[in-house]
């Protein structure tokens, strides 16, 4: 079989699907080929922080009811170290906040709203004759091989993808770091313990404190990356979470509840460059990977595509290429942006045990960012996000 699009985009996540509503936004035709079922899509338990950027631009699409009705607006973190906790003022320092809504909701949301071709388990994608008519051979959900003809391919597919690996390898350069932990991450059915997020540094490790709504939470340790979660009972992971969260302030405590979830996700820096390889563009976690403390992934996802859309929209009304010429130069620039914000991030939190200096530089750090407001405003405008370009 054989069908003909504009854009054919490999990947519902988050990269995607908002593509494919920012293209029909502005007429132009696409077909979302998408590897999992839609149950497995819409149930994978991801991050859930939305800067401002990305709120409206789902909100302009008309994404964003459900979003609004049941989101958590924030204008604030908490940064807990010695003990003691420190407000970051969000939205005095940098005029923006947040919104808890996790990454799931937001998919469902966009999948809910999608009214056109979106093509669930489909296998054995493949790319070809990227430079002059790009197309996209795979099997669909029936056992039927398909061929999709295109203009241009969105390689949306995430980390594990195929679309990366359709460039060739001398073309493609790979900034990689990998951290020496992971993140052992809970949902809880337990009410949160604080109206914001705490970020914890305590000698015992790294934990985060965030949430879901006012009934769920969800949690954060740093762990090794060969952790085994079997060795993590719950009332293990309670009793840590208790010792990092430790603070002096009197009467605070921490609320637990049944775990719904776990899991251990390993902790990495990667970018390609170029983002872009004849008509092929990726986006999101197929270009780049982020470490979570900056709690920038699908940010940075939403900001790749509206980079894409733009550029598309004008190289389809006008013919003009310019847009699409500069695709990988433009989103580089936020990327690395976002890139230093989340390593900073991660090594300011997260002790790595054996080294006095390293201990030491951090706690400076976090004494610094907490008590300059020059520090701390910069944090806040990394942390909410830059505008859009
Ligand atoms: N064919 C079709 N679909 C595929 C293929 C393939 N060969 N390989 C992967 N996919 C799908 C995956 O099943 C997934 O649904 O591509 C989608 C990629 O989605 P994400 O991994 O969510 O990546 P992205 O849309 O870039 O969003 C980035 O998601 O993972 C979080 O933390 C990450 O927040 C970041 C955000
Ligand atoms: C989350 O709520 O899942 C979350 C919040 C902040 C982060 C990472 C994840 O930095």
């Amino acid at each position: 079989m054989e069908t003909r699009t504009q854009v054919g985009i490999i990947g519902a996540g988050p990269a995607g699907l908002v593509l494919a509503h920012l293209l029909r936004a502005r007429g132009i035709d696409c077909v979302v080929l998408e590897r999992q079922s839609r149950s497995y899509v819409e149930a994978r338990i991801r991050a859930g922080v939305l800067e401002h950027g990305t709120v409206d631009l789902l909100t302009s699409l008309g994404l964003a009811d459900r979003l609004h009705r049941e989101r958590m607006v924030h204008h604030g973190i908490e940064l807990l170290f010695e003990r003691s906790a420190h407000r970051i003022p969000l939205t005095e320092l940098a005029g923006r906040e947040i919104t808890i809504y996790g990454q799931h909701e937001v998919v469902k949301d966009l999948i809910a709203a999608w009214g056109g071709p979106l093509h669930f388990s489909v296998s054995d994608v493949s790319l070809s004759d990227l430079s002059f008519a790009p197309t996209i051979s795979y099997v669909d959900a029936s056992g039927v091989s398909q061929v999709l003809r295109c203009d241009v391919i969105a390689g949306c597919d995430g980390f594990h993808g195929v679309s990366r690996a359709a460039i060739p390898a001398d073309v493609l350069r790979v900034h990689q770091r990998d951290y020496p932990h992971a993140w052992l991450g809970i949902l809880a059915q337990a009410p949160p313990s604080s109206e914001e997020l705490i970020y914890a540094h305590s000698p015992r490790g790294f934990a985060l404190h965030s949430m879901r709504s006012p009934t769920v939470t969800r949690m954060y340790l740093q762990v090794r990356p060969d952790e085994d979660l079997a060795e993590w009972p719950d009332e293990r992971i309670w009793a840590e979470l208790r010792a990092r969260l430790d603070r002096s302030d009197a009467g605070w405590s921490l609320a637990d509840g049944p775990i719904l979830e776990r899991s251990v996700a390993a902790m990495r820096s990667f970018v390609v460059s170029p983002m872009q390889y004849g008509r092929l563009f990726l986006a999101g976690d197929a270009a780049h990977i982020v470490p979570p403390t900056g709690a920038k992934g699908l940010n940075l996802a939403v900001a790749d595509v509206k980079v894409l859309a733009d550029a598309l929209s004008s190289f389809y009304a006008t013919g003009d290429s310019a847009g699409l010429d500069a695709y990988s130069e433009t989103c580089l620039r936020r990327v690395w942006r976002v890139q230093h914000f989340s390593w900073w991030m991660t090594s300011m939190l997260h002790p790595t045990g054996d080294d006095p200096f390293d201990l030491e530089l951090q706690l400076s750090q976090l004494r610094y960012v907490t008590s300059s407001r020059a520090a701390a405003t910069s944090l806040a405008e990394n942390y909410v996000g830059f505008p859009f370009p």
